[in-house]
């Protein structure tokens, strides 16, 4: 541990690249944070060191060893796709260091080591929701689209079981490549299948090439629904969507709209700060993240210890721009609500309006 009085933080995300926005969005937010509530913790000064890596796997572990070894950090944070969190693991397991994910969302991450803290969400959590609601508004029959990894394919098993088990079915599960995808050829199988509703799982950046492409081949026109989780209707590209993204319902943790004191504060800091950004969901897990981390620092008294400040990690609830949120002390996992959204119009602006909620939903993965 550093010999001096400072709390080092190592931020590993991708700042450049294809998920580039998901970096933009937590390093605006984590500062956020510390321009909010200080750089000064339980008489330590807290360091933020953040790394680029670009969201390659190989450069998230390199990295993360580097801080370790050389920076010393007493935290490990970020990790903006799943790969980049489970190439870390076993750092953070070996090091003692605790690892808050603050993006990736595959159920099973927070299980490759018991150093992960995860303030993001999972895909799992994220899925049933909508599976409950499709039904009940017209939608039996849905073709899935999700990008071919941990979290698309969390989406997909989710969505479908759940949907089956409502009496719905999925007659066709696509998947495309994570890197450089080309939506159209899957989409022209979608218009010819003639699904109710498509359902669609991509990371945050690809929404609006999805958007696009599915207006383009006319499936909107042909009367299939755009459904998905709210990873597609992401707060940092939904208002250069266009009219197509009107009406998209999803289901998520966090929209820009949520309606409370706390978020409104929020989003008009975040946009101030950072030249009218809007926050997505990625921004609210960097700064739910630093929650975190500050009060395990108060909690184990400045000592900055990889255990004693696990310890206080575990188990924290409180109040988040998202709404109410909670660390599960056995499964380090983020249990919070869950919305179903419309996309509409105020203003001239597109934003996700929150017209249902489930509440204090644990990520249903732990369950199996
Ligand atoms: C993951 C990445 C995303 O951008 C997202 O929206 C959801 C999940 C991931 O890789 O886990």
């Amino acid at each position: 541990l550093a010999q001096d009085n400072t709390f080092k933080i190592g931020l590993i995300l991708p700042m450049t690249g294809q998920q580039a926005t998901t970096g933009r969005q937590i390093e605006a937010a984590a500062r956020l944070y510390m321009a909010q509530n200080g750089d000064t913790v339980a008489g330590k000064k807290i360091q933020l060191i953040v790394k680029d890596d670009t969201s390659l796997p190989d450069a998230t572990r390199r990295l993360a060893q580097e801080l370790v070894v050389n920076d010393k950090v007493n935290v490990l944070a970020g990790f903006g796709i799943t790969p980049s969190a489970l190439a870390t693991a076993p750092i953070a397991t070996q090091s003692k260091t605790p690892m808050v994910v603050m993006a990736a969302a595959t159920s099973s991450i927070t299980q490759a080591s018991p150093y992960i803290v995860r303030t993001s969400f999972t895909l799992p959590q994220a899925s049933v929701a909508l599976a409950d609601w499709a039904p009940k508004n017209g939608i039996k029959k849905v073709v899935t689209l999700v990008s071919d990894y941990g979290p698309g394919i969390d989406a997909e098993k989710y969505f479908k079981e759940r949907l089956i088990f409502n009496g719905g079915q999925v007659t066709e599960a696509l998947r495309v490549p994570l890197r450089g995808p080309d939506f159209a050829p899957f989409l022209q199988k979608v218009r010819d299948a003639k699904p109710d509703a498509l359902f669609v799982f991509v990371p945050s950046g690809a929404g609006a090439a999805v958007m696009k492409q599915f207006a383009e081949r006319g499936l909107d026109k042909a009367g299939i629904k755009l459904i998905g989780t709210g990873d597609v209707t992401d707060d940092d590209q939904l208002n250069d969507m266009g009219d197509v993204a009107v009406g998209v319902v999803t289901s998520h943790h966090y929209s820009a709209a949520h309606p409370s004191a706390m978020n409104k504060k929020f989003v008009e800091a975040f946009s101030k700060a950072n030249k009218g950004l809007r926050p997505n969901f990625m921004a609210v897990g960097g700064y739910d993240g630093m929650r975190v981390i500050y009060e395990a620092l108060k909690t184990s008294k400045g000592q900055g210890g990889g255990d004693a400040l696990l310890a206080g990690m575990k188990g924290q609830i409180f109040e988040s721009p998202r709404g109410k949120m909670f660390i599960d002390a056995q499964t380090r996992d983020v249990v919070q609500d869950i919305y179903l959204r419309k996309v509409e119009k105020k203003d001239g602006q597109l934003y996700n309006v929150e017209f249902d909620v489930i509440k204090d939903v644990k990520d249903p993965g732990k369950a199996k």
